[in-house]
Order: C-alpha cells, then structure tokens, then sequence
C-alpha cells in the first residue's frame, strides 16, 4: 500500500526548518547504507546530533504522532531516529535497492534496539518547483509508481518494495527519511484494517453511530488484537 499523508508539517514547521538547513553540516549518505545499497546511493544526510537534524527529526516526529491517517495506515509499534537527507549537485541521486530488514536504534537511554522496517516514509521538506527530477520511484506488486509531493506532504510505501530516487538535475531535493517498525507485519494485513478503518469513519460520517458502525468497529478491533504484535 502507498500512501499520501497532507500537511504532515505546517507552513510554520516549514520555515524553521528552511532556517535550520541553511547552516546545516551536510556528511556522505554512504555512511548509513548497507552494502548493496553503498553501491547505488549518492545523496548527503545530517548526522544525528547535529542541531538541525535533532530539531527537524523532533518536528516530523510531532507531525506523524498529530496524524491519525499516518496512525491507521502505519499502525507504529516502533520508529527508527528519522534522517535528513538531500539530493542535488554531485550527490543526486539513489539507485534501485530494498532497504535492510533490521535497523539497530540508539535510544534516548542510551541502550539498544531493533527496528524491523515494515514501512517506510519520506516527508518532503522543499516544494517540488525547487528541483528537476528526484521522484521517488517504488515498484511493487501494484506496479510501480513515481512521488513528488509538497513540502509538508508524506508518502508511506512497504519497506519489502523496491525503489529508487532519481537523479536530481536541477536544484535540490530534501526530504526526511524514516522506517517503522508496525504492529502489523505484514502489509496486505495492514491495508485491510486501514481500508476498514476509512470505511467505518465515512459510515459514521454519514449516518452516525449505528449498530452496525458499532458491529464493525467491532471487527475492526477483533481484526487488530488477532494480527497485532506489540
Ligand atoms: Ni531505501
């Protein structure tokens, strides 16, 4: 399942975070890739500490927990430290790859733990007129599909599919970069208690509390506690 999450970030959040990249300390994207993703990746990100990656993780992070279309689509048990990632110049562009299974997390303890990376997102962090090329392409059994958001926009799409980013001729492309580790694992699951979950809201919407909203939200639950781990 891919899909759009709107105004993940507002205008406000946008404009800070413009201010915070200005000065941003930009490092070589290889150093976070595995070693077939090594091969094909060409981007920059911020380190972690850095100021500016530490506050626009913290805003993003806000943004996805104000959502409650990111929460029914995701289903978040765990998420690993968003990145901030940039493409343009010599540094352009992220060739085909499926991302690792298994992220290990440094905690705000200190310890560790793992994150297996059933979804992905990306929260575009610059309006798409600002750049030529830099789709993210995402190939998977639906076919493949190219995104280009606006800043502010969020795209959610399977950690098992295959994608790219393509090169950026123009300008530059940043974004923030994410995985979550969902309380569902597998992603026909998730889409179906998704699509459920819509469906009873516009049922609701349009005819208020019934027995039957009552009966299916019902479902909903039983489905959920059935399917989820947490
Ligand atoms: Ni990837």
């Amino acid at each position: 399942m891919l899909i759009t999450l709107p105004d993940i970030l507002s205008p406000d959040d946008l404009a800070h975070a413009r201010q915070l990249l200005l000065e941003a300390p930009w490092t070589d994207g290889r150093d976070s890739a595995g070693p077939q993703a090594r091969t094909v990746k060409n981007n920059q990100q911020l380190p972690h500490d850095s100021q500016a990656a530490q506050a626009i993780r913290a805003m993003v992070l806000n943004g996805l927990n104000r959502s409650p279309l990111f929460f029914s689509a995701a289903l978040p048990l765990r998420i690993f430290t968003p990145r901030v990632n940039r493409y343009g110049g010599e540094a352009n562009t992220y060739g085909y790859h499926i991302d690792n299974a298994i992220r290990l997390k440094a905690t705000d303890t200190g310890a560790t733990e793992h994150v297996r990376t059933d979804v992905s997102c990306t929260v575009f962090l610059n309006p798409p007129d600002e750049y030529e090329g830099g789709e993210l392409t995402v190939s998977d059994t639906y076919g493949t599909r190219g995104v280009k958001l606006p800043a502010g926009h969020a795209v959610l799409y399977p950690g098992t599919s295959l994608h790219q980013v393509t090169p950026v001729t123009r300008g530059h492309r940043v974004a923030c970069f994410l995985w979550v580790q969902s309380m569902v694992r597998s992603d026909e699951q998730r889409r179906l208690l998704h699509e459920l979950d819509m469906n009873i809201l516009a049922l609701r919407q349009q005819h208020g509390e019934t027995d039957e909203t009552t009966g299916l939200t019902g479902t909903y639950h039983n489905l959920l506690r059935m399917w989820a781990e947490t």
